[in-house]
């Protein structure tokens, strides 16, 4: 056995597998992710897929009777499937199986099968290696459709004819697309083929897995990879039509605007070097989604996409529920982001005034931050002089929020004087008037006419109480 197979199943977990295997005289591989990535050195696997040529059940019972602490097992048996936890490790098991699928579900009608059944009924060559823990050939790796070669080749490919392992599964078709992604490999032009044939069948997959293919491809080091396949193949269109509609540039009397989906797609690569955040990364993807419905041209201006961030975040909420993603702080943040994504650039045109500052500061709140970072991720002017100019001004919005931020507390703004205060002060009931005079000191703090501090405020209470006609009750003098 080569010595690097060898180090793959050092674990004491694999000797434990193989004695409870060979105490059942069943045959029994790991296989999958686990032998793809030890192989591509993508570090030790956690997940742990196990086969049997026989019952995974009875193989998982067996090997939790010989685990220290006797790990509880989670029995599927409407797949035949079992797991168990140990250690950080995680445990599947699983019968060899032949499969079949039904066209309208993903459903598989099942029937038992040889290792290379299960093999062949695998998504692609690099998942269908599988390493022997039998006695009697310990580590073999065994490889029947050439996945060794598929990783070296950066491929991939289907273990049979693309058009049946897609149509088996239409998951298959992201998980191509999503590994491609992670592993900056190719897939083979057959399969492509079959992708942009049976892109339609991407409609019987639960949104949950399509998500979380989704959030994977984000989560690469390259997500445009992803997007531009899904593109390609036409699967975008049936999960993010919205991204579609801002491919395309359009001409006018001689006026071009830029193609938003490929630029949007730059803005993803970028801000991916710069943060590992998925929601923010969401937000890159989605910022400039209120630009299709909101374009406009105009003979003196030419083209137009005003309130594109308001419709934009909008749309956030709408795709977030049509994809079943919660409806919770991660979305608010992803429509704050994509709604106020246009903020910033504005300071950065102009002298950015101190109040302009504070008023950023105070809309974006904790999240002024990851504003800067979706702001500087868009710029993708090729022109280098801009682009030094684009990132000097933010350089510049940067240092000022840190600077006006440190002298007026604006990030997590509390009103220096409460409501009760206020009613005391002109023994007031609940009202109007308090109402008034609390925006009118957030105001002027904002506006920079007095400081973020008590004394100042209470003086400038009183003075707006005034103007409103209010008397400062006896016991304030
Ligand atoms: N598999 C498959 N078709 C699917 C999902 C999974 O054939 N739609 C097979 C593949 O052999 C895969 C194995 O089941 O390697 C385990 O699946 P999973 O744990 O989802 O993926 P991994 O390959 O382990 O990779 P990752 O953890 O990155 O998703």
């Amino acid at each position: 056995m080569p010595e690097n197979q060898k180090k793959a199943l050092q674990d004491p977990i694999f000797s434990i597998l193989a004695e409870a295997a060979d105490e059942l005289s069943v045959d029994c591989f790991v296989i999958g992710g686990f032998v793809r990535d030890y192989l591509l050195q993508r570090g030790m696997p956690k997940d742990i897929d196990v086969v049997a040529v026989g019952s995974g059940i009875e193989l998982a019972k067996s090997v939790a009777s010989k685990l220290p602490g006797n790990p509880k097992i989670s029995i599927f048996k409407n797949f035949g499937t079992a797991m168990i936890k140990h250690n950080d490790l995680e445990l599947e098991f699983v019968g060899a199986r032949k499969e079949s699928y039904n066209r309208d579900s993903r459903k598989p009608v099942v029937e038992n099968g040889s290792l290379e059944d299960d093999q062949k009924r695998r998504d692609f060559t690099i998942n269908a290696l599988a390493f022997s823990l039998c006695k009697r050939n310990f580590g073999e790796l065994l490889d029947p459709f050439d996945g060794v070669q598929d990783l070296g080749k950066k491929i991939i490919r289907t273990p049979l004819e693309p058009g049946v392992t897609y149509s088996d599964d239409p998951l298959r078709m992201m998980r191509a697309i999503r590994f491609a992604t992670q592993l900056g490999f190719t897939i083979e032009l057959k399969s492509l083929q079959a992708i942009t044939e049976n892109k339609e069948r991407i409609k019987i997959v639960s949104k949950e897995r399509i998500v979380d293919e989704l959030h994977k491809i984000l989560q690469s080091e390259k997500p445009s990879i992803g997007f531009a396949l899904l593109h390609k193949t036409g699967v975008l269109n049936y999960i993010l039509p919205e991204l579609m509609a801002l491919e395309g540039i359009e001409e006018i009397e001689g006026q071009r605007h830029k193609d938003n989906f490929w630029h949007t797609l730059e803005v993803v690569d970028n801000i991916s070097k710069t943060t590992e955040n998925l929601w923010l990364r969401w937000a890159a993807l989605l910022h400039d989604m209120g630009k299709a419905p909101t374009k406009k041209f105009h003979k003196k201006i030419g083209w137009t996409f005003h309130g594109h961030e308001f419709v934009g975040s909008k749309m956030v909420y709408t795709l977030f529920k049509r994809l079943r993603m919660p409806l919770n702080d991660k979305m608010k943040f992803v429509q704050k982001m994509v709604l106020m994504s246009s903020r910033p650039i504005v300071l950065s045109e102009d002298y950015a005034t101190d109040s302009a500052v504070r008023r950023l500061i105070f809309d974006a709140g904790d999240f002024v931050d990851d504003l800067m970072t979706l702001c500087e991720a868009d710029i993708t002017t090729k022109n280098p002089r801009k682009q030094n100019t684009y990132k000097n001004n933010f350089k510049i919005v940067r240092q000022k929020i840190i600077e006006v931020e440190e002298r007026d507390h604006i990030r997590n703004f509390q009103p220096p004087i409460s409501g009760e205060e206020i009613m005391k002060a002109f023994n007031l009931k609940p009202s109007r008037e308090i109402g008034l005079i609390k925006s009118a000191i957030k105001e002027a703090i904002l506006e920079g006419e007095i400081p973020n501090e008590y004394n100042s405020a209470y003086r400038y209470m009183v003075a707006k109480g005034k103007q409103l006609g209010l008397k400062i009750s006896e016991n304030e003098r």
